[in-house]
């Protein structure tokens, strides 16, 4: 593989990235500019688009701590900033030995990345405290003192934007402190090759995952579903039809084998539309019918409904 042209013979930041990544090129650019540019950052996007995996590959690429926090209510200040330790107080006194430092302290003291998932799930008063580490890039600790930031920290949040949960409460403030960069949905060729590579299967026909990913991304426009799935539905799919079809010793690309791998792997991740009045298998078995068409006329016809306008899919 041949890499871009450095001032050095190290792979850059890009390259490496490029390597545990499928595609974002665009994104990885955007996030290291960024982040050399000293800013923190917003990654918006819906669940699955490669959130995470992205800031991890570039955290690894970039060789910086990385720290992960999950914001939800239990996510105290305490929690992120740390505490002295209760049992050692009392015999040692507020002394800096004895403070434990959170997950914040530490990605600060070591110039790493804090990265926050579900940013508008934190409560108020952790927000608050991210907020002025955001702007002084330092935090007052009571009875422990000021904790500067090292040159590379920075605080990079994930959002979800069809999240309803605190997200108004969180836009002003954070949106004013931080850049922001869009994850959409990956292309359907993006999709596929995640699937390739990150399905529990070897060697998963590619024009078989192909069609998965085209069920799966039909599950996000369907007029009765009111969440699609991700390309996690897809990934989980692949694995699970791999080691379906090895248990009934039938091909991963069996008629069958599919739906039913479809229909565990998807029928949970997806959220009917209020009122449609269907079921979440009723629905999956649709679309599984108009990517794959009908079951194989050769079949008992164990799950055909006599609907046999289709052919079945050309191979
Ligand atoms: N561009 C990509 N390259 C490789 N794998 C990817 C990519 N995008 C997504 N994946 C895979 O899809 C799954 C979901 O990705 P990830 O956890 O990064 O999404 P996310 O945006 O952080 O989701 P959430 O909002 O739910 O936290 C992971 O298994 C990951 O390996
Ligand atoms: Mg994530």
């Amino acid at each position: 593989m041949s890499l871009p042209l450095t001032s050095s013979a190290a792979p850059t930041v890009a390259a490496q990235v490029a390597a545990a990544v499928v595609g974002r090129e665009r994104e990885t650019e955007l996030l290291e500019a960024a982040l050399a540019a000293g800013a923190d950052v917003v990654l918006e996007g819906p669940p699955g688009t490669g959130k995470s995996t992205l800031l991890r590959a570039v955290a690894t690429a970039r060789s910086t701590t990385f720290v992960l926090v999950e914001g939800n209510a239990e996510l105290t200040p305490a929690r992120v900033v740390g505490q002295f330790d209760p049992a050692q107080v009392l015999e040692k006194g507020y002394c800096a030995e004895i403070f434990v430092d959170g997950p914040l302290l530490v990605a600060m003291r070591t110039g790493g990345l804090f990265y926050v998932e579900e940013l508008n799930r934190v409560p108020e008063e952790t927000l608050n405290t991210l907020l002025a580490v955001m702007s002084e890039r330092e935090i007052v600790v009571p009875r422990l003192g000021t904790v500067t930031a090292e040159p590379g920290f920075a605080v990079v949040a994930a959002m979800n934007p069809y999240d309803a949960v605190g997200t108004a409460r969180v836009s002003g403030a954070v949106y004013d402190r931080t850049c922001r960069i869009a994850m959409d949905y990956q292309s359907a060729e993006a999709e596929a090759q995640i699937v390739l590579t990150r399905a529990t299967a070897p060697a998963l026909p590619r024009a078989w995952a192909d069609r998965v990913v085209d069920l799966v991304r039909r599950t996000r426009s369907h007029a009765d579903l009111r969440v699609g799935s991700s390309v996690r539905g897809a990934i989980d799919l692949g694995g699970l039809a791999h080691h379906l079809a090895a248990a009934r010793g039938r091909a991963v690309d069996d008629w069958h084998v599919g739906l039913d791998a479809a229909l565990v792997a998807l029928s949970g991740r997806v959220r009917i539309d209020d009122g449609a009045g269907r079921r979440a298998e009723e629905i999956i078995e649709e679309l599984y019918r108009d990517v794959f068409g009908a079951p194989p006329s050769s079949d008992d016809g164990d799950g055909g409904s006599g609907e046999e306008d289709r052919s079945p899919g050309e191979r």
